[in-house]
Formats: C-alpha cells, sequence, structure tokens
C-alpha cells in the first residue's frame, strides 16, 4: 500500500509539470507581433504565387512576383492602410484580399475568388514582411 503510494506520486508530480509546461508554452507562443502571427505564412506564401498576385505586384520573398500594375506589397506589414482605405490589420487585409471589389469598387485588382482560409494565410505572410 505504502509502496503504491511512493511510487505513484512522483509520476502524478512530473505529470502536474508537465501540464504546467504545456499551458506555458502555449501562451507563451501567442501572437508576439500583433495580429501577423495569425495563420501560416509558408503556405501564404505559395499561395500568392499559385493565385498569381505576382503578375500585378512586387512581393518579396515570392519568385518571379515582380508585376507592376499594383503597388509594391514590400515591407507590407509597416504600412499604416491596405489601399489607402483600411487600418492595416489581419481582419481587413482578408477583406481586401477576398474581395477588393467591394472595398474600392471598380479599382483595378479583380476579385480572384480567394477562399477564408487562403486570405488568413496570404495575410500572414504580408504582415511579416517587415
Ligand atoms: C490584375 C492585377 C492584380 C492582381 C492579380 C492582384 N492585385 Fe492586388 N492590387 C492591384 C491594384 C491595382 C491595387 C491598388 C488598388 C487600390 O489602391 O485601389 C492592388 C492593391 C493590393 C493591396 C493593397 C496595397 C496597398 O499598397 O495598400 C494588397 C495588399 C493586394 N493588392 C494584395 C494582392 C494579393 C494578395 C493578390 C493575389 C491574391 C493580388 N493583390 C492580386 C492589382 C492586382
Amino acid at each position: 500500500m505504502s509502496s503504491l503510494r511512493s511510487g505513484a506520486l512522483p509520476w502524478l508530480a512530473g505529470l502536474a509539470a508537465a501540464l504546467v509546461v504545456v499551458g506555458c508554452s502555449s501562451q507563451g507562443s501567442a501572437v508576439p507581433s500583433g495580429e501577423s502571427q495569425l495563420g501560416d505564412p509558408e503556405r501564404g506564401s505559395r499561395l500568392i504565387s499559385d493565385y498569381g498576385c505576382g503578375s500585378c505586384h512586387v512581393v518579396p520573398g515570392v519568385r518571379d512576383a515582380d508585376g507592376q500594375v499594383g503597388p509594391p506589397l514590400t515591407e507590407f506589414g509597416r504600412r499604416s492602410y491596405v489601399a489607402g482605405m483600411l487600418p492595416n490589420n489581419a481582419e481587413n487585409l482578408q477583406r481586401w484580399i477576398r474581395d477588393p471589389q467591394d472595398v474600392v469598387p471598380g479599382n483595378a485588382m479583380p476579385d480572384l475568388g480567394v477562399s477564408t482560409i487562403d486570405a488568413r494565410d496570404i495575410a500572414a505572410y504580408l504582415l511579416s514582411l517587415e
């Protein structure tokens, strides 16, 4: 009986310590710089290539993204506004990427049918450019 107890207690203490560590580390990794950490920036950079954003935009880190139709998306994480209209944050940037014609009707950027999750990851990449 007593040997069972002395065997179980250290194990439980270890489990509790592990839970504390897991809890802290998931908190610690949350959103170090603004909202740019929401989404998967690496996937976002591939999607920028797939959707062909680079035919109209210069996008650092994306191969062949050297278009001159729209403004360069360099250092986009430091930009104050999206298209001079919406305060630049993850939510507004996703809105622009999904539906630029709703934000600025008639502008030269077409609605490209970007899905919600794709817009989230693309925005994460653009906001990581500083
Ligand atoms: C046919 C050309 C074209 C394509 C393709 C295109 N854009 Fe644009 N984009 C534009 C133009 C033109 C503007 C400027 C619109 C304005 O300011 O009214 C713009 C503006 C933007 C802005 C705001 C820039 C700023 O300086 O505030 C972002 C961000 C953006 N585009 C991202 C994207 C992404 C991401 C894609 C691919 C999913 C994409 N664009 C595809 C033409 C394009």
